[in-house]
């Protein structure tokens, strides 16, 4: 067994699918979780999926209290993977402080406790979000960041900050904010995925569920915009991929070859598709047309995001190895799976 690591928010989306990884590479893995958007059934299934079932621990991080002493039972981890964080943008729209308080108070609770028991390894959730609307493509990490659009996004920026501050003010603990694009697919067991609660924001989980007749039609949110078809263009990322750069990360770290206390990384691929893109390569997946129609412009939406992979590349040894069509495949057969569970 290698070194213990911390992962809040591990029976989320992109945390249970980091928690298989990490697995599969021996670590040994404590999951801080409060449910608010998962459930227990998780862990039965990142048992069945990887032979092992996580420590666990439902604590609320915003509970100062809480954090303290889940952290204190665990001092002997070596390095914390912080997901835990409510990330709707239209809910962080209609109630701001619930999310600037549950995803910047858990943020210096973690903080705190690892200062307090010595625990010197904090890898961030970060989003492309911090960079608002990018003038330059692809987006590189040295670009400027903007205030976001929507609570949430702002919520990454001021966590970026607050990161930037407390590690300029003491050296012992070292921090790899990860930039996310934008996550799709499931993982190969068709077992675990993206599971929203309510209708969905984001593209992947409306298409599929379109597909799977539970929303009626998917809204094109615009063809104006100055793109190639005048759909917006994203840098879609397979969530196996991304869970295999938090590994990267954490290696990292713990073979202390990180140059600066602070380092950030975009996690996406490289390339953009467009949202019809993404309609045709899954109508190509499924075998049958979606239903769709083309709708007005959803407000905060950017024309184009992309990311540079340069630095991932040659410092973090990491690049994306899925394709399109595994990601959408992925995500069709978990949602189909899915369906036939909840009959
Ligand atoms: C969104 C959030 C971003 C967050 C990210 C991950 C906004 C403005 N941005 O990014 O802050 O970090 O999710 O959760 O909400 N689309 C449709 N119809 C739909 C849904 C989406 O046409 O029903 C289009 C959007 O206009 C966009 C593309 O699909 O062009 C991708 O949308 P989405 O999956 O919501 O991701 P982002 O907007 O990039």
């Amino acid at each position: 067994m290698k070194d213990k690591v911390i992962v809040t928010g591990g029976c989320g989306y992109i945390g249970s699918h980091t928690v298989i990884t990490l697995i599969h590479h021996n670590y040994e893995v404590v999951i801080i979780d409060d449910f608010s958007n998962s459930s227990p059934q998780i862990l039965d299934r990142i048992e069945r999926i990887s032979g092992v079932r996580p420590h666990f621990e439902q604590v609320d991080l915003k509970s100062f209290e809480a954090t303290q002493a889940v952290f204190k039972t665990h001092k002997d981890a070596k390095a914390v993977i912080h997901f835990a964080a409510h990330k709707a943008v239209a809910e962080s729209i209609q109630n701001p402080l619930m999310y600037y308080q549950n995803n910047l108070f858990s943020l210096l609770n973690v903080l705190k406790a690892q200062q307090e028991n010595s625990i010197n390894h904090l890898i961030f959730s970060s989003s492309a979000t911090v960079y608002g609307n990018p003038s330059k493509m692809p987006i590189t990490e040295d670009a400027p960041t903007q205030r976001s659009s929507s609570p949430y996004g702002n919520t990454k920026k001021i966590a970026e900050e607050i990161l930037e501050d407390f590690t300029n003010s003491q050296s012992e603990i070292s921090v790899i904010s990860l930039r996310y694009f934008n996550p799709i697919g499931a993982h190969a067991s068709g077992q675990i995925g993206e599971f929203p609660s309510g209708i969905p924001n984001n593209l992947m989980p409306y298409i599929t569920q379109t597909a799977a007749g539970i929303r009626e039609k998917l809204m094109v949110f615009g063809n104006d915009y100055p793109t190639k078809d005048g759909t917006p263009i994203r840098d879609y990322i397979h969530v196996v991929d991304l869970a295999e750069a938090h590994l990267k990360a954490l290696e990292r770290l713990l073979d202390t070859s990180t140059t600066s206390p602070l380092e950030i990384f975009n996690v996406g691929t490289g390339n953009g598709f467009s949202v019809l893109e993404m309609i045709k390569a899954f109508e190509a997946v499924s075998g049958s047309p979606l239903n769709y129609e083309i709708t007005d412009r959803r407000p905060g939406d950017v024309p184009e995001m992309f990311a540079s992979t340069t630095l991932a590349k040659n410092v973090l040894k990491w690049e994306a190895s899925r394709n399109l069509k595994d990601m959408i495949q992925s995500s069709w057969t978990w949602e189909q799976n899915l369906r036939s569970e909840l009959k």
